[in-house]
């Protein structure tokens, strides 16, 4: 097996500025369950990325961060629209389900993104008390197949859900690598299109674990202490994800690493272009790469560096670029891909 693969930008370590946060944070007692003054500087960090009236609440992980922050917006009478492709729907075992009592209709689209003319025809039956009621679009930034949302495709989504009573999430565990990928700040592409609520990412991009559910209304955080004790996520040792927090956003850690993410993927994806054997399936806009690699190659390819089979039926893969991917493993892997599919 190779040192680094490019099976998920989750198979990397911790950055070592994040290690080293966490280290400084290892000093002495502090009050738990976040009333510390890491968890106080860090939220105030957010606020300066998001704006002053967003309430941050700490987890230890996305799919906790995703189904708590539906929770929080939605009773089981209420229906959750997201891609087939979503990170809710194919990959939490069924937790938002579980914990929202929702129904999640999916809307299957090729890119991971959602169009408002994709979700139209899912509102027939509001109102009507035989059918769940719509009353939250849950889409992935960047998505799940690598591609992003632009600004103004967001705002579109975000008005086309607010005319319909409808809220808008955002799944963010990798919203860095999409704000890098579009020269955005965090802020253009949450708070100022309007979005409702966001899980932010930190585990893609350097953090040993934790993430963040932002409410942009603070209204609809109130009773989010509860929900996330009652969820299980509300960390004691909190002051360790907060420090984790402040070292990826104080400076720019999170820009860095995500963009260097990014640029690994750009690289491999054009590496991989000049295989014959391999199509590329997605434009690669963040720190994932699709390809189909013919299915008899692949066995042999996985014996020295693990990947996922994203379609079976396509023999598609995923190949994720992670913040400490070098140009080396890329070549490496490359040179290796073109050994055994020649
Ligand atoms: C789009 C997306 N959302 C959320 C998550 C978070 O999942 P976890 O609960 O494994 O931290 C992941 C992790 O793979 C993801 O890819």
């Amino acid at each position: 097996m190779s040192k680094r693969s490019f099976a998920s930008d989750n198979n990397a370590g911790a950055h070592p500025e994040v290690i080293e946060a966490i280290r400084a944070a290892n000093e002495g007692h502090v009050i738990a369950y976040g009333s510390d003054p890491f968890t106080a500087s860090a939220i105030e960090i957010f606020q300066k990325h998001f704006g002053p009236d967003v309430a941050v609440f700490f987890v230890f992980g996305g799919t906790g961060a995703n189904v708590l922050g539906l929770k929080a917006i939605t009773r089981p009478h209420h229906a959750i629209i997201c891609a087939e492709s979503a990170h809710v729907n194919v990959d939490e075992c069924g937790a938002p389900e579980k914990f929202t009592g929702c129904k999640l209709l999916t809307v299957s689209t090729p890119d991971g993104k959602l169009r408002a003319e994709q979700i139209q025809p899912l509102l027939h039956g509001i109102g009507v008390e035989h059918h769940v009621q719509p009353r939250v679009i849950s889409i992935s930034q960047a998505t799940e197949m690598g591609t992003v949302y632009t600004a103004k495709e967001l705002k579109s989504l975000s008005e086309f859900a607010h005319d319909h009573e409808l809220l808008l999430h955002v799944d963010g565990a990798r919203l860095a690598n999409a704000a890098v990928s579009l020269n955005a700040s965090l802020k253009e592409l949450t708070t100022d299109v309007g979005v409702d609520v966001l899980s932010f990412g930190g585990t893609k991009n350097g953090m040993l674990y934790g993430e963040a559910v932002i409410f942009f209304n603070k209204n609809m955080a109130a009773d989010f202490k509860y929900i996330r004790k009652q969820g299980m996520h509300l960390p004691s040792k909190m002051r360790f994800i907060s420090a984790q927090f402040e070292a990826l956003l104080s400076g720019d850690l999170w820009r860095r690493s995500a963009a260097h993410s990014n640029r690994m993927a750009q690289l491999l994806a054009s590496e991989l272009k000049q295989v014959p054997q391999i199509q590329l399936t997605q434009p690669v806009e963040t720190n994932g790469v699709f390809a189909v690699i013919p299915r008899e190659y692949v066995p042999e390819l996985q014996k020295k560096y693990f990947f996922y089979v994203w379609d079976e039926e396509i023999s598609e893969v995923r190949l994720m670029a992670s913040f400490d991917t070098t140009e080396e493993d890329v070549r490496d892997f490359v040179d290796f891909v073109r050994e055994v599919v020649k």
